[in-house]
Formats: structure tokens, C-alpha cells, sequence
């Protein structure tokens, strides 16, 4: 029995632009997915005959990382799926790490390629953001120049990630899960359309560029009315992308004077909000007043783990 164990993320900046190559900085959280492989004599998957659609990352990880005999592998998982909190990269990422780990080939930058070309295979289009901070843990900031703290660079077709290490402070986040289950693939598409078509999308992606960089800035210096302020304005260059929801922008407001600043965290089109304060208690009774379901995180912990 081989196990492995990966952790899902936040987006604090840089989610959507950073799939047309601008920087993002991700954390990962203390929600964790746990994947056991054993050597069988059928492929499954939680106890099912495995199958490619209705376990497209695991199928696509045994394509990428696997050539031996037939394996069950069971998924353990804290992350609520479609909730914008990584749960996808999380069981890519486990998955991966399992399979690498039992042929005796397991570490941290194999297994962050492998996972990101998993999820551009399933999704159609990723950046390496999710399965990097997955696989590294801590924080990371993807950008497309080479800076301190490098650990590896990714390169799909014309474009490239520099993936770096990034300290994470003590910060307090509060998570907001709508409830609303969105996946990646269409959200990720339906930015593509817009930004290839109105110079807008352009302007917002090229706005949110920068707000990473200025985030990276305040991050190191603890400044937190300054990343309340570009997590606000972050929000709402989201919104103009159309990845906004009702359900998300109800949670943002609700935490709005208990908060230093908050936003749609992930994909969006429903999923999860962040929320950075120092009264978590007031801005998760304010997330449940809302209708949503808070998750006060703790954010910069493990990456990938093989546990066995
Ligand atoms: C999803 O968690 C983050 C996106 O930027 C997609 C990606 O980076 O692959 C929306």
C-alpha cells in the first residue's frame, strides 16, 4: 500500500490572468486529500470499476505517471469539490505522488509537471498555479520572469510559469463556500472568449498582473489594509471577467466592515470567497448570516507527503 497526501489552496491574487501567462501567488490550506494505491488485478477507483469520465484526473494521472500492472487507488477527501479551494489539483496531486512514489520516483518538481499536465489534459486549458502550491505547499507565486526562491519552470506550447517559493505570513483568512459547485474547464474557457474578444478583458487581465506584484509587496510586509484593498479591486476585475456569481458577491458584502478585504478565491461562478481579518468569529457568523458555509483556514502548511 502506497499513500500520499496533498493539500488544497487559495488564491489570495492572480486567479484567470495567470492562465494567459500573469503572475499569481497561492496558498495552501490545512484541507488535505489522501490518495492509498495498491497493486490489483483490475483498475478502480473508490471501490468503482475505474472510468475515464467519471474519474478523468485519476485516469489521466495513471496515463501520465503509470506503466505497471493494474491499481485500486481510494481518495480520502477535506476539500469540498467545484468549491474553488483546489480539490481537483489536491487529488491530481496525491495521485500523482502515489503512483511516482510506489515506482521509486517521487519528488516535488516531477510530480508538479505530471500533475499540471493532468489538469490541462482534463481541463482543456490550466495554469500550473493549483498543482504547484499543491505539490509545494507554503505559498507560491507563479510569474513569468525568474525571481528569488525558484523551484521550477513549466512550459505548455508558447507559454511559461516560473514557479517560486513564497513565505506566507500569520495571517487570519476566512473561506466562504457558497455551496455553488462550478468547474474549472468552462469558467477558464468562458474568460478566454471574453478577453480574446473585448479589449476589456485584456485591460483587466493586464490590471490584475499588477495587483499580484503590489500583493507580494504587502504580503512581505504584513500590510493588511493594503491586500484588503487589492483583494477588493482583484474582486471586482473577477467580476468584469464574468466569473462573478450572486452567491459570492452576497458572502464579499456580507464580511465587508469585519474584514480588511475580501474576494472570490479559485475559478468562481459560485464556489468560495476569502475573507482576510482579525475577527474571524464576526466574519463567519456573517458568512453563515449570508448563506454560506465558513472554513477559518490555516494557510501555508504542507505540500505533497508520502505518508506510506
Ligand atoms: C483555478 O483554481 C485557477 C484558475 O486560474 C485556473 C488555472 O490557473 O488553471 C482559474
Amino acid at each position: 500500500m502506497r499513500i500520499c497526501s496533498a493539500p488544497g489552496k487559495m488564491i489570495l491574487f492572480g486567479e484567470h490572468a495567470v492562465v494567459f501567462g500573469k503572475p499569481a501567488l497561492a496558498m495552501a490550506i490545512d484541507l488535505r486529500v489522501t490518495a492509498s494505491l495498491r497493486v490489483s488485478d483490475q483498475y478502480s477507483v473508490n471501490g468503482y470499476p475505474m472510468n475515464a469520465r467519471h474519474h478523468a484526473y485519476i485516469s489521466a494521472a495513471l496515463d501520465e505517471a503509470w506503466n505497471g500492472p493494474p491499481v485500486s487507488i481510494i481518495t480520502k477527501s477535506e476539500i469540498p469539490s467545484g468549491s474553488g479551494l483546489g480539490s481537483s489539483a489536491a487529488v491530481t496531486v496525491s495521485a500523482v505522488g502515489a503512483l511516482l512514489a510506489e515506482r521509486g520516483q517521487f519528488d516535488g518538481e516531477s510530480v508538479a509537471r505530471k500533475a499540471f499536465e493532468v489538469e490541462y489534459a482534463v481541463q482543456g486549458r490550466a495554469s500550473p498555479t493549483d498543482t504547484s502550491v499543491s505539490t509545494h505547499g507554503n505559498g507560491v507565486l507563479v510569474c513569468p520572469d525568474r525571481m528569488d526562491g525558484f523551484l521550477w519552470r513549466i512550459e505548455k506550447g508558447s507559454q511559461h510559469w516560473n514557479v517560486h517559493h513564497c513565505e506566507v505570513r500569520k495571517l487570519t483568512f476566512v473561506v466562504g463556500f457558497t455551496g455553488v459547485h462550478a468547474p474549472t474547464g468552462p469558467l477558464v474557457q468562458k474568460v478566454k472568449d471574453f478577453v480574446e474578444s473585448n479589449p476589456e478583458g485584456r485591460r483587466a487581465v493586464d490590471r490584475i498582473g499588477e495587483i499580484v506584484l503590489d500583493g507580494v509587496d504587502a504580503l512581505a510586509q504584513a500590510d493588511k489594509p493594503r491586500l484588503g484593498s487589492l483583494m477588493r479591486e482583484n474582486h471586482s476585475l473577477l467580476c468584469t471577467l464574468g466569473v462573478g456569481h450572486t452567491s459570492i458577491d452576497r458572502l464579499v458584502e456580507s464580511c465587508g466592515d469585519k474584514s480588511y478585504g475580501a474576494k472570490l478565491t479559485g475559478a468562481g461562478g459560485g464556489g468560495s470567497m476569502i475573507a482576510l481579518t482579525d475577527d474571524p468569529k464576526g466574519v463567519s457568523e456573517a458568512i453563515s448570516g449570508a448563506g454560506g458555509t465558513p472554513i477559518v483556514v490555516t494557510v501555508g502548511g504542507r505540500g505533497a507527503v508520502v505518508e506510506q
